[in-house]
């Protein structure tokens, strides 16, 4: 026997029994945007490889080493060939579509939300996948139209934490030992800010590095700032040492950051200041966020980051168009809600599966289509019905049905002739003949 083709690594399939949670939280994400006043966007998955380098910087690890990027073969022989990629990540591409589209010409504020896969490729481990899914959304218009305003921060923030709430994610405190989310935020200050303060970082890391682990050597020398969000335990006495970019903002930045934390303050919306908070990207100006949470994601404890971009659209070409988002890690939000499941399922049993409406089961080929075809007027009154095993056999048929179904549905040569099916309700144990054309309204009492 040939050998069996598995996933690739660091990919999934998702099953129904998964997908049904993935449909809940993509449901209560789109409710939640439209409130306030988002509409989808959908954009490709491959994207010009230029894009990212571009966009997200070169030097990011992103855009250095975790892209999927080929070049694609010319399609004439005078033409060079493209260097596609599979998008790292959602707000390069959402920025060139604003600009593609002209929608800057438009004066108004776009709010767009996406949901979709994304590619990096990274170390696979629990919570970090090559192909994994974001939920994601970005504001971004001219700054006429108040892109730039810290209500649009605050907003953006606030909306997160109204989406967590109404999923059933704890707010992390003190009586849950501060389990649950928690949102960590920074300003990274505007584009003038950042050099002076990457220069000061350098020159403190000049003397030091030496001292350092092999990639914060590196980092040191490629890109600073990402010496701060290093994990490394013995480099974070010289990383606590290091200038703080607070001291680096200029007046404008601090109090667009002030009036970010006051607007959350007035909005009951709690967080925690992290001036080490950078975030991988180099699009990112002034505010950077991450909301992190204590529940079972091991190390890959960040379940979603964003920030400003107010320089984005320019570094693409395009118009000068301020912005900010967010993208939620999908998956990481599900393995959230699966672990607090488990945790209520240990405290209050676990829940009895759904179950669908009926389950019909034809006694012999001669009622397959009878069968289908009054499925199909009990699924156009908005049943779950599912048609029964093909065995025939009446004791197969009943225990099936009862796994899955809170009625079966039985379909004789009797009952066709007749137009009355054997309904028996398993809750209830109770059995009895009902007319085809009442059968939707007493399988749905
Ligand atoms: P990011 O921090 O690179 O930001 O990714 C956002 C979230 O995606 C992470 O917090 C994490 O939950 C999830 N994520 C990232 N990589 C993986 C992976 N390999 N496996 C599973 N989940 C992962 C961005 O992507 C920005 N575009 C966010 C943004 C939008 N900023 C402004 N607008």
């Amino acid at each position: 026997m040939a050998q069996i083709i598995k996933a690739i690594r660091g990919t999934r399939d998702l099953l129904p029994a998964e997908t049904a949670l993935w449909n809940r939280v993509e449901r209560t994400a789109r409710e939640v945007f439209a409130r306030y006043n988002f509409g989808e966007i959908r954009t490709p998955v491959l994207e010009a490889t230029e894009l990212f380098a571009r966009g997200v910087g070169e030097e990011t690890d992103i855009v250095s080493k975790e892209m999927f990027t080929w070049e694609d073969r010319a399609r004439a022989a005078s033409e060079k060939p493209q260097s596609l990629t599979l998008r790292p990540e959602n707000t390069a591409g959402v920025v060139r579509a604003y600009i593609e589209h002209k929608l800057h010409d438009t004066g108004q504020l776009q709010k767009l939300y996406y949901i979709g896969p994304q590619f990096r490729r990274e170390r696979p481990q629990k919570g970090r996948y090559r192909q994994f899914f974001q939920i994601g959304a970005e504001v971004i218009g001219p700054a006429s139209s108040g892109s730039e305003s810290p209500l649009r921060d605050a907003e953006v923030l606030e909306m997160l934490a109204a989406l967590l709430d109404k999923l059933g994610i704890p707010r992390a405190s003190a009586a849950n030992e501060y389990k649950g989310w928690r949102l960590l935020l920074n300003s990274v200050g505007s584009s003038t800010d950042r050099p002076r303060y990457v220069a000061a970082l350098r020159e403190a890391l000049a003397p030091v590095k030496d001292r350092m682990c092999p990639d914060n050597q590196r980092r040191a020398d490629t890109n600073p700032l990402r010496v701060l969000d290093s994990k490394d335990e013995a480099d974070q006495a010289i990383i606590d040492a290091l200038p703080r970019i607070a001291d680096y903002l200029d007046d404008a930045s601090k109090q667009h950051f002030a009036d970010v934390l006051a607007t959350l303050d007035a909005c009951g919306v709690p967080y925690t200041v992290n001036p080490r908070l950078v975030r991988g990207l180099d699009y990112y100006t002034r505010t950077t966020f991450e909301f992190t949470v204590d529940l079972g994601l091991g190390t890959q404890n960040a379940l979603l980051g964003g920030g400003r971009y107010d320089g984005l659209s320019e570094m693409l070409g395009g118009p000068r168009a301020p912005g900010i988002g967010f993208a939620i890690g999908e998956d990481r939000l599900i393995l959230t809600l699966l672990a607090l499941a488990e945790a209520k399922a240990a405290d209050e049993g676990e829940p009895a599966p759904a179950k669908i409406d009926a389950y019909i089961a034809p006694l012999s080929p001669a009622q397959n289509a009878a069968a289908l075809a009054l499925a199909r007027i009990l699924r156009g009154a908005g049943l779950q019905v599912e048609v029964g095993d093909g065995t025939f056999r009446l004791k197969k048929s009943f225990d099936a049905a009862d796994r899955v179904a809170r009625h079966i549905v039985i379909l004789g040569e009797d009952e066709v002739t007749q137009q009355q099916a054997t309904v028996k309700a398993f809750a209830s144990g109770e059995q009895r003949k009902v007319e085809f054309h009442t059968l939707a309204s007493t399988l749905r009492a």
